[in-house]
């Protein structure tokens, strides 16, 4: 199969740190699942740029005609990368000599003399590329599952009662297991102080399921003088109480909070230590004073979309320094045990490991399960 270099054991020499957050830390996340690349707006007509997975440098770009491609980033030439390049139609020209590759990756010109040859037979990797929610797909796995796994849906985001949304992308220095973690697991609140409306949190419940997991979380809004306002946002029926609800349906996670402010971030694991992550924040749209409940259009809303931009990116500052110190300090505590109370991290970090042994296991078979396959084909709905 295609990507099979991506077959790799993450192992520390350095430790013998036994435990299955420590077995999450080492491992990669599964290719064979869609992966966002770029934002839409990113790669515009005739651009191309760069990234990466899981240490794989990766070229997307756009043609003349609006479609974009993801390629594997190196010329079969001198391998030099195809993002230093420029767009021609809708092929990708070499910087260097020139050489063009066509969206499937295949050589289909230079921009030399042919020295009386015919053109070499050369190509690289063409990944199959998708675009929706604003976002660039790509499958970084074996392209015969890409055709039968379904893109994640995402709900509210489009349509007549569609939520207003806002995104960006930030990249952490640290492994994606931790990512996920900071992620669903909040008993973290207390890294952001007054920046969260919360107290009083606690686990209600969490199953794991497939490659799912759910996770249920209750909260009391704290009693400060935002009060008035934060229970008629996030207060159950206006009161004290509020709930997030959360999913991690790998690789893909949302959290929803009293059923009106949405989260949805799709992580792209950079390499083994640097992890990007797309975010999708979708907000309910208000009702109108005195209009027997109609909604207030979602122009206005997504007007209005951006003054929260200050404020999400405080709090993922605030995530993201933490996240980026516990990386750096697993590298430098590397013999010491890692205890853990919540028992709902032990699904994150078992589904994260079985996750990446099921691909190794693809690798060496050929062939998902039965139940793998079942999981492949299920629409993710976040
Ligand atoms: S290195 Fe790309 S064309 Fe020579
Ligand atoms: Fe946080």
């Amino acid at each position: 199969m295609q990507g099979s270099n991506l077959v790799r054991l993450r192992t520390n020499e350095k430790t013998a740190r036994p435990g299955l957050t420590h077995k999450a830390r080492q491992v990669g996340m599964n290719p064979n699942h869609w992966y966002p690349a770029a934002f839409s707006h990113e790669v515009k007509r005739k651009q191309v740029i760069e990234t990466r997975f899981s240490g794989e440098d990766i070229a997307v770009f756009r043609g003349d005609d609006g479609l974009v491609q993801v390629l594997e980033n190196r010329c079969a030439h001198r391998h030099i990368k195809l993002s230093h390049g420029s767009v021609e139609n809708c092929n990708l020209v070499c910087l260097y000599h020139g050489w063009t590759y066509n969206r499937s990756g295949e050589l289909v010109g230079t921009k030399h003399e042919d020295f009386g040859k015919k053109l070499p037979s050369a190509r690289v990797r063409s990944y199959p590329t998708r675009e929706h929610y604003g976002i660039i797909w790509f499958f970084p796995g074996d392209p015969e599952l890409a055709a039968i796994t379904p893109l994640v849906e995402i709900p509210k985001f489009e349509g007549s009662d569609g939520w207003a949304s806002l995104s960006f992308a930030y990249t952490w220095a640290a492994h994606h297991s931790m990512v996920i973690d900071n992620l669903c697991n909040l008993t973290h609140l207390w890294v952001h102080g007054r920046w969260i409306v919360y107290s009083d949190t606690f686990l209600a419940d969490h199953t794991l399921e497939g490659d799912k997991i759910t996770l249920s979380w209750r909260h009391q809004l704290r009693r400060d003088y935002q009060y008035p306002l934060t229970r008629r946002v996030f207060g159950k029926n206006g009161g004290s109480e509020s709930d997030t609800f959360m999913i991690y349906d790998y690789p893909y996670q949302s959290a929803v909070s009293n059923n009106r402010v949405r989260s949805n971030n799709f992580m792209l694991p950079i390499d083994d230590t640097h992890t990007k992550v797309f975010s999708l924040q979708q907000w309910k749209r208000a009702k109108i004073p005195f209009s027997e409940g109609r909604l207030l259009p979602r122009g206005v809303m997504q007007m209005v979309m951006p003054l929260l931009r200050p404020y999400v990116k405080e709090v993922f500052r605030q995530d993201g320094f933490t996240v980026e110190q516990e990386q750096v300090a697993y590298q430098r505590y590397a013999d010491k045990p890692i205890p853990e109370p919540n028992p709902a991290v032990n699904r994150f970090n078992q589904l994260t490991v079985q996750k990446w042994n099921d691909y190794l296991e693809y690798g060496q078979t050929g062939k998902l399960t039965e139940e793998q396959m079942a999981e492949q084909m299920r629409v993710k709905h976040l």
